[in-house]
């Protein structure tokens, strides 16, 4: 397929990030965290698993047990229609299956690999309902974007825009990118590294400042402090503050992300707290400003 601009049209297009997925050696323990600590609703507990969702989506975190590995799995919607999508993934040399038994409320489902990492993406038109009802005070309002380590950050990078249709939204230096697929500033980011491997972080975003400082109270008093935070980023702009599960991945709560209300004017919805006007995609400066705005840095969580 190619674009009216000549450009090669992506195989399909990304439109939401679904679910992620985590293997823990403790599943009792990280459930609990979910539901009791952040506020997630429970849909299906098997011994096989553990299906949390913050909303409508049946769920958007995966928990299965065995040994511990964050992005087991990330689950995307896409806005057509998947034997389509299936026969460009395939025509471009992805093998992709399409299944019909990767578990409750995902039906219908792409299986591939993400190339860079051997990751498993789900690719779905989207989810059964969730049936949880009401607005929990704790509840995050969605799962925001989750951020991995790659060994070459240009081919991940050239995968999600040509194959799954992101687009482009900031580089901080030559090895860290950040990827969008719809409003959001980001819903995927990576970071390139060869000694580090895995999931970075994974970000739940807070309605606003107050309730992430609800839900910052609700973890001290279960014993969770923050390792970074609060700050707020250059690149998305987002009100951030960091913690670890009970498992040690890191965990942002997050609130006020860039939004791109209109893709043809291609920059940001100007905020006061932006260093230009109009405010676009753009290569960052390492520098203490564009990790953290309010100055002070983890020199850890740029550690690649
Ligand atoms: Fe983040």
């Amino acid at each position: 397929m190619v674009n009216q601009d000549g450009a090669a049209a992506p195989a399909v297009r990304v439109s939401k990030l679904g679910y992620v997925g985590f293997v823990t050696p403790d599943l009792d323990r990280l459930v609990e965290y979910y539901t009791q600590v952040l506020g997630f609703s429970l849909v299906d507990f098997s011994p096989q698993g553990a299906f949390v969702t913050t909303g409508t989506d049946h769920h958007c975190v995966v928990l299965t047990p065995g040994e511990a590995h964050a992005r087991s799995v990330v689950g995307y919607e896409v806005f057509e229609d998947l034997a389509d999508a299936q026969r460009r993934l395939s025509d471009l040399g992805y093998p992709v299956q399409r299944r019909t038994d990767i578990g409750p409320g995902t039906p219908d489902v792409l299986v591939l690999t993400e190339p860079e990492t051997g990751v498993e993406l789900h690719l779905m038109t989207s989810q059964d309902p969730s049936g949880a009802e009401g607005t929990a005070p704790l509840r995050p309002t969605k799962l925001g974007h989750v951020a991995a380590f790659t060994p070459d950050l240009a081919p991940t990078q050239a995968f999600y825009q040509d194959v799954l249709g992101f687009k482009w939204s900031d580089t901080v230096g030559d090895f860290f990118v950040f990827l969008r697929c719809n409003a959001d500033h980001h819903a995927a980011n990576f970071m390139a590294s060869r000694k580090r491997t895995g999931m970075h972080h994974v970000a739940y975003e807070m309605r606003d400042p107050n309730h992430l400082i609800t839900v910052l109270d609700h973890l001290a008093k279960h014993g969770y402090r923050l390792h970074w935070g609060p700050g707020r980023h250059g690149p998305g702009h987002n009100l951030f503050t960091y913690h670890k599960d009970p498992d040690g991945n890191t965990i942002e709560l997050f609130t006020q992300i860039d939004q791109v209300v209109d893709e043809a004017k291609g920059y940001w919805e100007p905020r006061p707290w932006h260093e230009t006007y109009p405010m676009g995609p753009r290569t960052w400066e390492v520098d203490i400003a564009t990790v953290n705005q309010w100055g002070i840095v983890n020199e850890q969580e740029l550690d690649h």
